[in-house]
């Protein structure tokens, strides 16, 4: 049976915490919400459950906002219409980048973030990711584009960092040919 999450806003303190690793094995409570947090976050692309369960679309979540600060990352990435790729990963770290920065045009958003906020958000176009999956074995990740951008944006969680951190409040718009916006 679906269950919506519970997500911590922005204000609460956790959220700005360095979040510690995670341990293995995992706990039965932890996995649980992994599971959970995936089928949120699924459920909250596809339109027809989105209106039912009245939920915010979203495509990432970090444990913190659930209220654990633990390093751990879930994204829920649609690759193609109605297709989904799901990444768990624990203890997440970026291993590489690209030289090349890119912003989402339309901005950022975070479901602890109820409010709209303007701005570029400069992220790398391209990160590999190393950690763990949910049994503890090693996994590698090689994102780019707006996959790229959702696990950075993520791990900022676990380092206490939010979306709008990252916006010059001088001037929060970059101009054509100052980086690429996608
Ligand atoms: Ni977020």
């Amino acid at each position: 049976m679906f269950k919506k999450l519970d997500i911590l806003d922005e204000k609460e303190p956790i959220l700005r915490e360095i979040a510690k690793d995670a341990t293995f094995p995992l706990s039965k409570k932890e996995k649980n919400l992994i599971k959970q947090t995936v089928d949120h976050l699924t459920y909250s692309q596809i339109e027809e459950y989105e209106k039912k369960y009245d939920l915010r679309p979203g495509m990432g979540m970090a444990f913190p906002q659930l209220g654990i600060s633990k390093r751990i990352i879930i994204i829920v990435h649609e690759y193609d219409d109605g297709k989904f790729d799901n990444y768990v990963v624990i203890n997440p770290k970026i291993v590489s980048n690209s030289s090349e920065i890119i912003a989402a045009e339309a901005g950022e958003g975070c479901l602890s973030v109820n409010r709209d906020v303007d701005g570029h958000v400069p992220r790398y176009a391209r990160v590999t990711v190393e950690g763990f999956d949910e049994d503890g074995n090693m996994i590698r990740v090689r994102a780019r584009e707006e996959l790229a951008i959702a696990f950075q944006h993520e791990i900022d969680h676990l380092n206490g960092i939010l979306f709008f951190d990252k916006i010059n409040k001088d001037k929060p718009f970059f101009k054509e040919g100052e980086i690429r916006l996608i």
